[in-house]
This record gives structure tokens, C-alpha cells and sequence, in this order.
């Protein structure tokens, strides 16, 4: 199904994507990217945080979104992450709205005021319950919280004691289960749930 986004090739995203393939870099691919972009244009999202961010490639679709008045929040704990994003962005003339944080995802957001359109979970999965803690109420009534991996290979049928699939399948429970929010699982590659805050 890839090829029905196949209009979305430019150079520096297919550098991208080969970048992610000879490191074996898990980067969030073309739908789940059209996914995201698609997400934050239907809430007409200017200000997004993202939770673990490498080389910039799911940010290369915030920033399609939002544009350049935007202001987009990266992070990450690996410095090399951040010089390689803000390169790959730079070349795509998607640059302007980013913030790098060079910092523990959930430290960088408790540093940075003020609420979001969206904020985006893609760290360790062991960090998910405590990512959608922290991220529950920084988003905007009308905002989205949205995570990858939320079906983890189909792992989170049956955890069985797993940690990374426990934390997932815990993640999913708070979610699906939290009264001020409605929430579905969208099935494109490993699964990404998109949360709506509806009060
Ligand atoms: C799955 S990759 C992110 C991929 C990226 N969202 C994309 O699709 O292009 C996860 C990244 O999060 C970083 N990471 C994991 N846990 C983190 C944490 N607690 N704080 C900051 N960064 C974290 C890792 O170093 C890694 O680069």
C-alpha cells in the first residue's frame, strides 16, 4: 500500500527512509507519516510535542502540517539524533517550526510550558505509561494524544509478562478507559492510537 503514497517522493525523504533501512532505524514509515500529517491538519495543529523523535522523520510530517508559523518540540537522548534532524529538515525547507531537546522526552516536556494540539509517544515502550501520564493533560481540550506501536506485532493480545508489552497493553487500558478522551486504535503498520480530549 506504500505505493499509493508514492507522491509524497522527494529526495530528502528518501534519504530518509534508506537512512532508517541501512541503520535498522525504527522510523515511523510512509503512512503512518501521511497518518500524522493527516491527524494534525484535521485539529489544525500549530504546536506539537513529540516524544522520541531520532533523525526528524515523523517530524518531517508535523512540520508538512503545520508549516512554517508552527512550532514543533523534538526530543531525544541520542545528540547525534539531533544534528542529523535538523539537517534533514533544513534541506526539506522544513526546519523553521522545530525545537530540538537533547534530554529525556518526559523531562524536556515537563521543561516546556503551556499546552498542545497534539503530543506524540514514540519512546522506549517501558516509558509509555508514564508518557501518557505526563502527556494527558498537556493537550488542549480538542487536541490529540497519539502513540505508536500500540499493537506491538500483536504482542498486546497476550503479554505474558513481557515489559514492553505489558507497558503497552497498560497504556491501552488508560487510554480506551479515560472518561475525558475517546480514542481508537488505527490499524496502519504496528498500530497508532489517535486520542481526541474531549474535556
Ligand atoms: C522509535 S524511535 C523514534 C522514531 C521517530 N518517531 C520517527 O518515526 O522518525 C525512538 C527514539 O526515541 C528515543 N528515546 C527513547 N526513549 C526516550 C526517552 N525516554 N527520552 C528521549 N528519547 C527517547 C530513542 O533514542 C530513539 O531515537
Amino acid at each position: 500500500m506504500a505505493e499509493l503514497a508514492a507522491g509524497d517522493d522527494n529526495d530528502v525523504l528518501l534519504e530518509m527512509e534508506a537512512h532508517a533501512e541501512e541503520l535498522g532505524f525504527p522510523i515511523i514509515g510512509r503512512l503512518c507519516g501521511r497518518l500524522l500529517e493527516v491527524m494534525a491538519r484535521s485539529v489544525g495543529a500549530r504546536r506539537i510535542f513529540e516524544l522520541g523523535s531520532g533523525f526528524g522523520y515523523s517530524a518531517y510530517w508535523w512540520a508538512r502540517a503545520t508549516g512554517r508559523t508552527g512550532e514543533i518540540h523534538l526530543t531525544d537522548t541520542d545528540p547525534g539524533n539531533e544534528a542529523k534532524a535538523l539537517d534533514y529538515l533544513r534541506r526539506a525547507g522544513l526546519d523553521q517550526p522545530v525545537t530540538y531537546h537533547v534530554a529525556d522526552a518526559l523531562e524536556a516536556l515537563s521543561a516546556t510550558p503551556g499546552e498542545f494540539d497534539i503530543v506524540y509517544c514514540d519512546v522506549d515502550k517501558e516509558g509509555y505509561p508514564g508518557a501518557w501520564e505526563a502527556g494527558r493533560s498537556r493537550v488542549r481540550v480538542g487536541g490529540l494524544y497519539i502513540c505508536d506501536n500500540m499493537l506491538w506485532s500483536g504482542r498486546v493480545i497476550d503479554p505474558g509478562g513481557e515489559a514492553s508489552s505489558e507497558a503497552i497493553d497498560a497504556t491501552n487500558r488508560a487510554i480506551a478507559s479515560d472518561e475525558a478522551w475517546r480514542s481508537t486504535i488505527v490499524p496502519t503498520r504496528d498500530g497508532v492510537v489517535v486520542a481526541l480530549r474531549i474535556e
